[in-house]
């Protein structure tokens, strides 16, 4: 209230009506708080914590966060200031306002309009309100720093999402600056020589050079095909369709071919493959990545050496290794030896094991490992999901 007339209205107001104490709070909304009714005096009212008498009541009261009610010669220990503002009443109540547990400030309350004693239950009322508006305070804190927080957040997710578009941005360039040196170096070369060997072709009349140049023309072009087949196998490798596979099987398949590779190099091969091991796998994928690693074993393998392949059939998982005793990769090397275009070799793609890699952890959800020695050898070994169906026996194939 501002004045006892209008304290006197409230009172009346409020003992009429049969308002609940939500609806009473809502409905003494007061606009005209802020305006001119409001003693001045008060709100030019500035005092300095420190300059607060340490025995004095508010530091009391800010001290031990505890309701002090001033009764008669006891309003002296107010600081001057606010004695001077609350002479009227004849009692003075000071409380805490407590924001997430730390004083925010005091509220004080007189009772000049009555001049009644300040009694229990008002006390009790007074602290249930402070109460109630320490915790909307806590909570609009709450509510701002955790605005706050999110909009930092946002900051920082745009941040990231910037520096990951230009690391894509970054890597796609890097990918295909790889891609042009590759293409001019592995199409370049065959087209040269085509174009070479057809203009010989036109000023010549004997059948046989002619045959010759063909044959030599024919060669580019297979090499030609092997080098899009590599780039489009890597660029968009096809979705793969498993079926359930005796293992033995692809490699059987896979055996003549290698062999040839591997008696043209002096290299023994050897298989140990179990009979039994079933997988569910793509098969022509499945193909390709054995013969890769065979390859690469057999290409690093020098005359006399031995590349050894090997199947074991886990409970989950199936372990398939192709272990060489050729010339061992450097540890520096050996952590590029995935990645696309790396490749030690005068001719090499640099795609075989980065394709065994996608087919078997992308396609197949299993994993890839590589250990090596230089001069001594390498073990590159590949883990196979035993997938879904492996409660099926092979005899239930039919
Ligand atoms: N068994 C191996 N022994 C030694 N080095 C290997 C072996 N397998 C792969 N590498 C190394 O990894 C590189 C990349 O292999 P790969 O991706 O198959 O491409 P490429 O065979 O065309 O070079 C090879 O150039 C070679 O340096
Ligand atoms: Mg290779």
């Amino acid at each position: 209230p501002f004045d006892k007339e209008d304290a006197s209205r409230i009172w009346s107001e409020v003992a009429h009506s049969n308002l609940t104490l939500e609806q009473l709070f809502t409905n003494s909304h007061r606009t005209d708080l802020e305006e001119h009714k409001f003693p001045r005096e008060i709100r030019k009212v500035k005092i300095s914590i420190d300059s607060l008498s340490p025995i004095g009541a508010v530091q009391t009261v800010l001290a031990e966060q505890k309701v002090c009610v001033l009764k008669g010669e006891e309003k002296k220990r107010l600081p001057g200031v606010l004695y001077n503002l609350f002479e009227a009443g004849s009692e003075v109540v000071i409380a805490p306002l407590v924001v997430r547990e730390r004083t925010a400030g005091i509220v004080l309350a007189d009772n000049a309009f009555h001049n009644r004693p300040v009694n229990e239950a008002t006390l009790e009322f007074f602290s249930l309100v402070l109460g109630l508006g320490g915790l909307a305070l806590g909570n609009a804190m709450e509510y701002r720093e955790t605005k706050q927080n999110l909009e930092k957040l946002e900051q920082l997710n745009e941040t990231l999402r910037n520096v990951q578009a230009e690391l894509v941005a970054c890597e796609r360039l890097a990918a295909i600056g790889k891609i042009s040196t590759y293409l001019a170096h592995e199409i370049r070369n065959p087209l040269v020589a085509i174009g070479g060997f057809v203009r010989q072709i036109l000023g010549m009349d004997d059948a046989q050079q002619i045959q010759r140049n063909v044959r030599i023309i024919n060669s580019e072009i297979v090499r030609l095909e092997r080098v899009l087949n590599n780039l489009l196998r890597f660029s968009s490798p096809m979705q793969p369709v498993k079926e359930r596979v005796l293992l033995a099987e692809i490699f059987e398949s896979l055996e003549p071919v290698l062999k040839t590779q591997a008696e043209q190099r002096n290299v023994t091969l050897t298989f140990d493959v179990p009979g039994d091991i079933v997988v569910f796998v793509d098969r022509v994928q499945m193909n390709e990545v054995i013969y890769n690693l065979v390859m690469n074993a057999l290409e690093n393998t020098q005359t006399s050496g031995k590349v050894a392949i090997s199947a074991r059939g886990g409970s989950d998982f199936v372990r398939i290794e192709v272990e060489d005793t050729g010339c061992g990769i450097s540890p520096e090397n050996l952590k590029k030896v995935f990645d696309p275009f790396f490749t030690t070799k005068l001719h090499g793609t640099g795609l075989g094991l980065a394709v065994v890699k996608a087919i078997v952890e992308e396609h197949h959800g299993g994993k890839v490992g590589v250990s090596s020695e230089l001069g001594k050898g390498t073990k590159v070994h590949i883990l196979i999901p035993k997938g879904g169906e492996h409660e099926e026996t092979i005899a239930d194939r039919g």
